[in-house]
């Protein structure tokens, strides 16, 4: 009896104690003299030093203000849980960090934690951020304290219950594991791919598939994501770039002007450009390529060459290709420079899923401002101006004649969940 009594008295503690874990604190070491090291050396160059940050991070992809005010905040970004808005990040002691110190912001960037010392939503990319360098954080910090304050207001999450209840982030951050590159090597410190490719240009939150609870599945690191409205950040594995043609050269200038055989950066790429990588140097650039593939990717082997199911279907394809697309992207495909790119070497017909070259052909491409004064006109969108079945015959033959892919696009995949339906 006595035995069993202890025994439940004991398996009611364990459960306390488990219950309450989540709730402990969470953060991670801040030291505070290395911290006025970093913040009373050279102000220039570690104000300098923060902005480089604050473009390799690609903060103002998500705190800038809908109407474009680089840290106002306000931007709303879709989960599959609800809108969550990024926040101003100005010095504004109302709405934005003016109260933060820079415990606070590291507490913020690395763990998640901001500084009434609830969670923030894993939009805020802490799941990649969190082995970020102490005198990183600190010079970010340094940087974004000499912004202009903007008052603006927060607006509220659009969170349902029970997502709304912040503290269920700590289970959450419990059983989602955070990025970790301590055993990666790669590049000297100055230039480290991993710590440029993981942690600052978190680039797996959007090119690694999530679970359900909208946490990373790292077992399976770049091996392609699907975003909202089922847009895809396809696989950046040294196979999956390597199937779709890319050279190590062509991923550098990629990433660098926006602009390679292999497409322009465009949907949720675009912004990482043009907030970030184009600010970046080479030898960061070269690191991050580095890291991703090796020196050497193995050349693109088509497999053999599909045939047309339906040839009356693919020469209506073409057909629409000369009337509409040809006089912008060549009558075979080969493009136009400072017009539009290639046809025949673009990898959204090459991704076995049809989805990005379905949004494109639907909605079109906005005006887009590439480095060294590179602008693309806008692309058109079609989704009112050809019929469901032009789109269709269209889309299939590019994917046969130039993305050696089948013509798998029927009427049920352009009306359904793109991505998903046609995987
Ligand atoms: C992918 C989008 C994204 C990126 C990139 C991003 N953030 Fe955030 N950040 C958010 C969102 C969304 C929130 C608000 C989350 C919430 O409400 O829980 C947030 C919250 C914050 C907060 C807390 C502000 C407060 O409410 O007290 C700070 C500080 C912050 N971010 C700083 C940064 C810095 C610095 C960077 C770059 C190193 C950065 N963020 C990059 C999305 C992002
Ligand atoms: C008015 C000129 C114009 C017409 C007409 C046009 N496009 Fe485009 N297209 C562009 C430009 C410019 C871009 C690159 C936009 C950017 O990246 O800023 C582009 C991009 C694309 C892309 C994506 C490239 C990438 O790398 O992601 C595809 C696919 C595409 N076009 C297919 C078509 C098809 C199919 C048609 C005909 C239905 C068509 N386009 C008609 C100008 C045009
Ligand atoms: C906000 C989401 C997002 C982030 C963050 C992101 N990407 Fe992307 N990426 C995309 C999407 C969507 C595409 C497909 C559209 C396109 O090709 O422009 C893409 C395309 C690419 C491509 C071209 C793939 C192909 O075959 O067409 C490369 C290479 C790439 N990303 C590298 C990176 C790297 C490196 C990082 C980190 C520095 C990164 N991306 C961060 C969303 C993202």
């Amino acid at each position: 009896m006595r035995f069993l009594k202890w025994a439940v008295v004991f398996i009611v503690l364990a459960g306390i104690v488990a219950a309450t874990v989540p709730f402990w604190p969470a953060k991670s070491t801040y030291d505070e003299a290395a911290a006025q090291a970093t913040l009373s050396s050279d102000k220039d160059a570690l104000i300098a030093r923060g902005k480089y940050l604050v473009a390799a991070a690609d903060c103002v992809a998500c705190h800038q203000s809908p109407d474009g005010a680089p840290f106002a905040g306000g931007l709303p970004i879709e989960t599959p849980f609800g809108v969550i808005h990024g926040t101003n990040i100005t010095p504004d002691a109302d709405n934005g960090i003016g109260a933060y110190s820079s415990a606070d912001m590291y507490h913020a960037i690395a763990d998640g934690i901001r500084k009434d010392g609830q969670w923030l939503y894993p939009a805020m990319p802490y799941a990649s951020y969190h082995e970020i360098r102490q005198e990183d954080s600190d010079a970010i910090y340094a940087y974004l304290m000499t912004q202009t304050p903007v008052k603006r207001a927060n607006p509220a999450t659009g969170l349902p219950f029970p997502f709304n209840q912040r503290w269920l982030l700590s289970y959450w951050n419990l059983v989602n594991p955070k990025i970790s590159i301590a055993d990666a090597t790669s590049g000297s410190s100055d230039h480290n791919g991993a710590y440029l490719t993981e942690v600052l240009g978190h680039c797996q939150e959007c090119h690694t598939p999530r679970n359900l609870m909208g946490g990373l599945k790292l077992a399976s690191a770049y091996e392609g994501g699907v975003l909202g409205k089922g847009i895809l950040a396809p696989s950046l594995t040294p196979a999956g770039l390597a199937e779709r043609g890319w050279t190590a050269e062509d991923l550098r200038t990629f990433l660098k002007a926006g602009i390679a055989p292999q497409g322009t950066m465009t949907l949720e790429m675009f912004p990482v450009l043009d907030h970030s990588t184009q600010y970046l140097n080479e030898e960061d650039i070269a690191a991050i390529q580095g890291y991703l593939t090796g020196e050497t990717l193995p050349s693109r082997q088509p497999s053999e060459a599909p045939k047309p199911t339906d040839p009356d279907a693919h020469k209506r394809g073409r057909d629409t290709y000369v009337a509409v697309c040809a006089g912008c992207h060549g009558i075979e495909g080969e493009g136009k420079p400072h017009i539009a790119p290639p046809m025949t070497t673009n990898t959204s017909l090459r991704l076995a899923d049809p989805s990005n070259l379905l949004h494109v052909l639907l909605d079109g491409v906005p005006e887009q401002h590439y480095p060294n004064g590179e602008v693309m006109q806008e692309m058109p969108g079609f989704a009112q101006t050809l019929s469901e079945q032009e789109l269709i015959d269209l889309a299939n033959y590019m994917r046969v004649e130039w993305g050696g892919q089948p013509a798998i696009l029927t009427t049920e995949t352009l009306s359904g969940d793109l991505a998903v339906s046609a995987r």
